[in-house]
């Protein structure tokens, strides 16, 4: 992200002429790409003039201000940040993530579905995604696997503890390459110690897996692409090697990280009181779910209050959305997501009151079904799916 914020194509007028001399150009054949459907909500929002519009998308979280105020008053230097980051940052990151467990400090496999980026992520770097979704035993021996530490993306349900530990045990029989996501740490459960169940508990199973941490969405600060990158090693030695390793690999890549950003999150990190949205996230869930009823709404809106994280399936259809953003000016992205930080006791009475009209030929609240798709990949055939 911070390559690509550099890049722009760019046409100069006075080379016109020359162009079109040209027989062709290096970009002739490029493609139009598809329009990014959340950065055009926010648009869509900031051209609107309802006094009342709603944007549903990213927003500025209160403990962002505070701490960018902080950093502000201490008046800091900007000095490039070293190879490996903010020191503080990536310590207030990982320990309290890993806990006790921070002094242990190929094909790929897919959850289907998963973030949208993983898919482009894996196979651009030329890896090969297996997302098979019948035949169960395909997993080879020391294949990657990619996990959702908690809140999964786009499912919003997680597997339960049973589910994680047989997922655990194939795991480290097959000597799976285990790699964590986590971009919404604290906010499955309201404890970011809970939220990392799963990650100690592979660790504890003696499996070294890697963390990809995120604080797009669990702090809000989406534009400053802050996150980390932990690799769980045998010992300090090997953990010495292996960042070294690392540093190699950065440093041509992208120098060192942005500085603002990190400091951003080190600083609510390591400041207890700018930290604790979770619980208020969770009770905007059950209090949305609560309006609707009190405006009308006989529908079950049970999946609401099922799902964890700050991205809510609303189920709302594509057209419904549309009709949401005609009429009530509320945006939110086509699939029906809302982030719930957008949702304040301002508006609750608003969206409440919009959204059962626009969901009144919702046939039915789609089945969650199976909340974690990789069980059918991973389980061996003495398992039921
Ligand atoms: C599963 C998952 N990983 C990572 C991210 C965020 O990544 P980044 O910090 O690069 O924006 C998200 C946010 O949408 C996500 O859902």
């Amino acid at each position: 992200a911070a390559l690509l914020s550099g890049i722009a194509a760019a046409f100069h007028p006075g080379l016109a002429a020359a162009a079109s001399a040209r027989a062709s150009s290096w970009w002739t054949h490029v493609e139009m790409g598809p329009p990014d459907p959340i950065l055009g909500v926010t648009e869509g929002f900031k051209r609107d003039t309802n006094s009342k519009k709603m944007n549903l998308g990213p927003y500025v979280l209160p403990s962002v201000l505070k701490a960018e105020a902080q950093i502000a008053a201490k008046t800091l230097d900007k000095e490039s940040l070293p190879v490996g980051g903010l020191a503080e940052f990536c310590k207030a990151s990982v320990e309290p993530t890993l806990g006790e467990k921070s002094r242990v400090l190929k094909n790929v496999f897919l959850p289907k579905p998963s973030w949208v980026n993983h898919t482009p992520i894996f196979r651009d770097t030329g890896m090969q995604l297996r997302l098979k979704k019948k035949k169960k035993k395909n997993i080879l021996e020391q294949s990657a696997l990619l996990l959702h530490a908690c809140t999964h993306n786009p499912m919003g349900v997680d597997p339960r503890l049973e589910q994680w530990k047989e997922i655990a045990t194939v795991a480290k029989k097959r000597n799976f390459f285990v790699l964590f996501d986590m971009a919404y740490e604290g906010f499955a459960s309201g404890d970011g110690d809970k939220d990392a169940w799963a990650l100690h508990h592979f660790i504890e199973q003696g499996i070294n897996v890697c963390l990809c941490q995120s604080y797009a969405k669990n702090i809000g600060l989406y534009g400053e692409h802050v996150g980390t990158f932990t690799v769980v090693c045998k010992d300090a030695d090997e953990a010495k090697r292996v960042e070294s390793q690392l540093k190699i690999l950065i440093s041509p890549m992208y120098s060192n990280s942005p500085l603002n950003g990190a400091q951003i999150a080190s600083t609510i990190l390591n400041t207890p009181e700018l930290k604790g949205m979770a619980d208020c996230i969770i009770s905007v869930q059950t209090q949305l779910v609560f309006n609707l009823k009190k405006k009308g709404s006989t529908h079950n809106w049970q999946h609401i209050t099922d799902q964890i994280g700050m991205s809510c399936f609303t189920e709302l259809k594509p057209e419904q959305v549309e009709w949401l953003t005609k009429e009530f000016s509320t945006y939110m992205t086509k699939d029906g997501c809302i982030s719930v930080a957008g949702v304040t006791s301002s508006n609750m009475g608003y969206l409440a009151h919009g959204i059962p009209r626009s969901s009144s030929n919702i046939p039915g609240v789609k089945k969650q079904g199976q909340p974690f798709c990789l069980q059918p990949l991973l389980l061996g055939s003495s398992h039921t799916e």
